[in-house]
């Protein structure tokens, strides 16, 4: 009998290799290698996975790609406008979607509701469970304004292949596997979430969806830093990878689409956690800028989701520090992206905060993964530094965009037009953005200095 062969996976990018080592030679990330056993008998070389072929076969005749038949697809639309939005225009019949979060972010909600528009216009639905009971799906469902969520047929299970019979069986136009990570494949030594498991339920599933044209949505957990085995492998797997992000605590989530190949990946909705589930959100600009303190530290950033230009309120707080180093606590947008504007605004700006605390908060739980950005972090410090509120003409917040170099010059972003456009319906002209300052010496001197001697007066 074969001996289990033992291999050592890394949990971040699924790179095997046949010992344990401290750091990955695969993604370079430490402490991230898992040994499994691999039970299966007389599987040379890789076992398992789409890529073990027999070494020969017979040869196909390549055709042009001009007389290759393009199906049109008929999307399966949602029903949730920023969803099939983001989607490209709905689900494609036979593709794999996964949904990537942390917990609690929304996950079985939005595809709940996906699923009860579904069922409310006629198609086949399924909805796996390998993480709740049927009646805490039914808990939730009760809550949701959506469609027809108690039409939705439900099972619990975690067995992957009773999953994989009941697809065949019932064979439903759109169903929901939630979670991937929670699925068990008995074949397998490891644990379920291991990425072994969570590659064989990903690959399984796609074969029976390509086969039955199921479209799939696929809930995958991800921890803050992206920690957790599973989203990451599958991401090369399957057709379309969304990522759905926004704090538990907070109002607003953003999904967007990190691959896409039915659509396009500039796209991103905005929703609110209501009491009675996801409501998209079509005014989240008109929301922020209603909501802005203009306090002093307080800016409007005209930022981009996806092609659609979105005005989010940018506030800083500085206080003395006692810590060395200082504290740098950072919401919503990127910690190194801080330090590297914390360090233009001491070096060429004059604001020098060695000794204080920065912290920065992109309001509503948005974030904001642009380099845009820079300008209005820098501009919410420095009032916040200095106690001036910013205004753009009559007391309006002021709106800022714009990339900071590293020599203090401030760089254009981006669709500037849409951005420039979008502050003006919203009455925050004129806009602090590259064109009008070179550096941000001179946009320091001209918003935060003058105004605060106009406050002097
Ligand atoms: P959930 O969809 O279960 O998150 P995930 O599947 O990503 O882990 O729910 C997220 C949170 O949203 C949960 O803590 C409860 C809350 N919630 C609402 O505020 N309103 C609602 O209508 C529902 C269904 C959930
Ligand atoms: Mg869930």
């Amino acid at each position: 009998m074969a001996s289990p062969r033992s291999v050592h996976v890394c949990s971040a990018c699924g790179h095997e290799s046949p010992r344990w080592s401290g750091q990955c030679t695969g993604c370079g990330e430490w402490n991230t290698l898992v040994e499994e056993l691999r039970a299966r008998p007389g599987a040379p070389g890789r076992a398992g996975g789409i890529g073990s072929r027999p070494p020969t076969g017979p040869s196909v005749t390549p055709v042009p790609l001009g007389s290759v038949a393009a199906a049109e697809h008929a999307r399966l639309r949602t029903g949730i406008g920023e969803l099939d939005n983001v989607l490209g225009g709905g689900l494609v019949p036979g593709s794999l979607v996964l949904i990537g979060g942390s917990p609690g972010v929304g996950k079985s909600t939005l595809t709940t509701m996906a699923l009860a528009h579904l069922a409310a216009a006629g198609r086949r639905t399924l909805y796996v469970s390998a993480e709740e009971s049927p009646a805490q799906i039914r808990l939730r469902a009760e809550r949701l304004s959506a469609g027809a969520p108690l039409e939705i047929p439900v099972i619990a299970e975690t067995d992957l292949a009773t999953v994989l019979a009941t697809l065949e069986r019932e064979r439903p136009e759109v169903c929901v596997v939630d979670s991937v990570q929670t699925l068990h494949c008995g074949e397998l030594t490891s644990a379920a979430g291991s990425v072994a498991q969570v590659r064989e339920a990903a690959t399984e599933i796609m074969r029976v969806a390509k086969a039955m044209r199921i479209a799939v949505l696929l809930v995958g957990h991800v921890t803050k830093d992206g920690a957790l085995a599973g989203p990451r492998v599958l991401e090369h797997l399957v057709d379309c990878v969304l990522q759905f992000e926004g704090e538990r605590e907070r109002t607003y989530r953003t999904v967007r689409a990190i691959k896409n190949r039915f659509g396009s990946t500039s796209e991103a909705g905005v929703f609110e956690m209501r009491d009675d589930g996801l409501v998209e959100v079509l005014d989240a600009s008109a929301r922020f800028v209603a909501e802005a303190t203009r306090a002093a530290g307080s800016v409007v950033l005209c930022a981009m989701e996806g092609t659609r230009p979105l005005l989010v309120e940018v506030q800083a707080l500085v206080s003395p520090s006692e810590l060395e180093p200082p504290r740098r606590v950072v919401a919503g947008i990127d910690r190194n992206r801080l330090a590297l504007v914390l360090a233009v605004l001491g070096r060429h700006a004059g604001i020098g905060l060695g000794n204080a605390d920065v912290f920065v908060n992109v309001v509503g739980g948005v974030r904001v993964d642009e380099p845009g950005a820079d300008l209005a972090v820098a501009l919410a410090v420095a009032g916040a530094a200095r106690n001036v509120p910013l205004h753009s003409g009559a007391g309006e917040p002021l709106a800022c965009f714009g990339e900071l170099g590293l020599t203090g010059e401030l760089r254009t972003v981006a669709h500037a037009d849409r951005r420039l456009a979008e502050a003006e319906k919203f009455g925050l002209a004129p806009v602090a953005e590259p064109d009008r300052f070179r550096t941000l010496r001179d946009a320091v001197r001209t918003l935060v200095v003058r105004d605060r001697m106009a406050l002097a007066r």
